[in-house]
Formats: structure tokens, C-alpha cells, sequence
């Protein structure tokens, strides 16, 4: 080859090496990942909305979680919280208290974000929903369930999870900015898988209360129901988001047609 054509394919290399800006996406719509970019293999289809009937169930526990949990704490009666409080820690109130109100909005923003027709139909409230999710709900909540972990109870599972929840979160937010669509629903999706584990250790909280022979007024029983509440909570829940990514790609390339 020519010295200007080895000069040319140099350079078309490098531009295909370098990463899409939001410029380059401006000025060469061509370049514009598509729509539905799909996580791997040929592209979903489009499904019904009475076949996505898990939304239903999600919004039922995320609102009977909420009207069971926030109403102890808007009243700002700290007797009427279950949480024992550390008399040696006077913050530990005020940032339960905080904890709760950012998990809320973690809690009822990651409902929308799941939702397919509000992504497919409406971008923008998708970009915002998912900003006040991330800064307004899983940052705050998480950087404060570490501030509250040493003062509670069974701390080693809830600090895994905390850490599991901040990083897989601001890598999908990485993800995104990067353009990388796939990873970003990859990671968002174990973020979500994360931010329901709260509600999940909670029901296996009591069903491992109501196990014959567990006293939780034994100090070390209920730090031990405690940590493996939080424990079988999210490793079941990362599991199920596993297996949910993988079954999605098995059946999306079995529905294309051929
Ligand atoms: C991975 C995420 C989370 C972790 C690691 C975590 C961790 C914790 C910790 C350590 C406590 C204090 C327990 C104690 O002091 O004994 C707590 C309490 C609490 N958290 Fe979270 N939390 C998470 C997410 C959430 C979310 C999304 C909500 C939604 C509102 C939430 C709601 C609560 C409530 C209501 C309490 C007080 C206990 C109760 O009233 O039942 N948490 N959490």
C-alpha cells in the first residue's frame, strides 16, 4: 500500500478507536447507537404490556413497604422506630431518619426506571427519574446505611450490600455517559436487584423470627437473624437479576424471526 493510503487507513483506525462524544453523536447522527440498543444478539421484541405483569406485584411491595416504614418516621417519634438506638451515638436518629427519606425516593424512583414504556416513550423523564434515583436516592442512602452500620445490628451483610449497591449503580451511571447502553441496563439492572433487597430481607426477617426456638431478645440471636436476613436479601436478589439477564438473551434470540 501507498504511503497515502497507509496514512489513511491510520487514521480511520484511530477515529473508530476513539470513544463517541456527545458532539461526534450531534454532528453524525449515523453514529447514534440505536433506540434499543440490545444487550447482546438481534434486538428484543416488543412484548405486550399484560405479559410484563411484574410491574403490578413491584408497585404493590415498594407502596405497602413505604406505608408500613415512613409513617414512623415523618412523625419524628423516635420511640417508634424498632431499630434499638445507640445511646452512645446521639447521630444515630436523625441519620436513620435521613437514611429512610433517601431510600424512599431509591426506592420509588428504581419502579419507573424498570418500567419499559416510560424508557421507550418518554427519554427524558427516564434521564431525570434516573439522576434523582441515583444522587437523591442511592448515593445519600447508601453512604448513610455505612455512617449508621457500625451502631446496628448484623452489619456485615448490610456493608456488602451497601458497597455492591453504590458501585454497580455509579458504574451504570458511568456506563451511560459513556454510551455504553448494554452495560449501563447490565449494571442498572443489579442496581435495581440491590435496592430491593430491603424489602426482600425484610420478609425473611420474619420468616427467620418465626422460626421454632429463635429468641430475638438474645442480643446475638438477633444480630444473627439480622445479618442473615440481609445476606439471603440481596445474594437472592443478584442471583435472580443473573438469571434474568441470561434467560432474556436466550429467549430474544429464539423470538427473532428467521
Ligand atoms: C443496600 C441498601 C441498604 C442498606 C445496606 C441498608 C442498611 C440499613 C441499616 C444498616 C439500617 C440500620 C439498622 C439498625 O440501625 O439496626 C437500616 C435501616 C432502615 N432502612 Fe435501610 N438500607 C438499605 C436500603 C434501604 C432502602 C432503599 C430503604 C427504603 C426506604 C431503607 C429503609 C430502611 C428503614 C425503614 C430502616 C429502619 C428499620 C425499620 O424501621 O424497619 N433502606 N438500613
Amino acid at each position: 500500500m501507498d504511503e497515502n493510503g497507509t496514512a489513511a487507513t491510520t487514521r480511520s483506525a484511530r477515529a473508530a478507536a476513539a470513544p463517541v462524544t456527545r458532539a461526534d453523536d450531534a454532528a453524525r447522527p449515523e453514529r447514534r447507537p440505536p433506540a434499543a440498543e440490545p444487550m447482546f444478539g438481534p434486538p428484543p421484541v416488543p412484548r405486550a404490556w399484560w405479559r410484563r405483569q411484574w410491574m403490578v406485584p413491584l408497585a404493590v411491595a415498594v407502596v405497602g413497604f413505604l406505608a408500613l416504614s415512613l409513617p414512623r418516621y415523618l412523625s419524628g417519634d423516635r420511640t417508634r422506630t424498632p431499630v434499638q438506638l445507640n445511646p452512645g451515638f446521639p447521630l444515630h436518629y436523625p441519620l436513620l431518619v435521613a437514611h429512610v427519606m433517601f431510600g424512599s425516593i431509591a426506592l420509588v424512583g428504581v419502579c419507573f426506571q424498570m418500567w419499559t414504556w416510560l424508557r421507550d416513550h418518554h427519554p427524558r423523564v427516564h434521564r431525570a427519574i434516573g439522576r434523582t434515583y441515583i444522587f437523591a436516592g442511592v448515593i445519600p442512602t447508601g453512604l448513610l446505611a455505612l455512617a449508621i452500620m457500625p451502631f446496628s445490628h448484623g452489619p456485615a451483610g448490610n456493608a456488602v450490600a451497601a458497597v455492591l449497591w453504590l458501585t454497580t449503580t455509579v458504574a451504570g451511571f458511568r456506563a451511560v455517559r459513556q454510551r455504553r447502553y448494554a452495560a449501563h441496563r447490565r449494571w442498572m439492572i443489579y442496581s435495581f436487584a440491590l435496592t430491593m433487597q430491603i424489602i426482600w430481607g425484610r420478609v425473611m426477617f420474619v420468616v427467620l423470627a418465626l422460626i421454632p426456638g429463635v429468641d430475638l431478645s438474645d442480643p446475638h440471636t438477633l444480630t444473627l437473624v439480622f445479618d442473615t436476613a440481609a445476606w439471603i436479601g440481596f445474594v437472592i436478589n443478584l442471583l435472580a437479576a443473573q438469571w434474568w439477564l441470561e434467560r432474556n438473551v436466550a429467549v430474544n434470540i429464539r423470538r427473532q424471526p428467521s
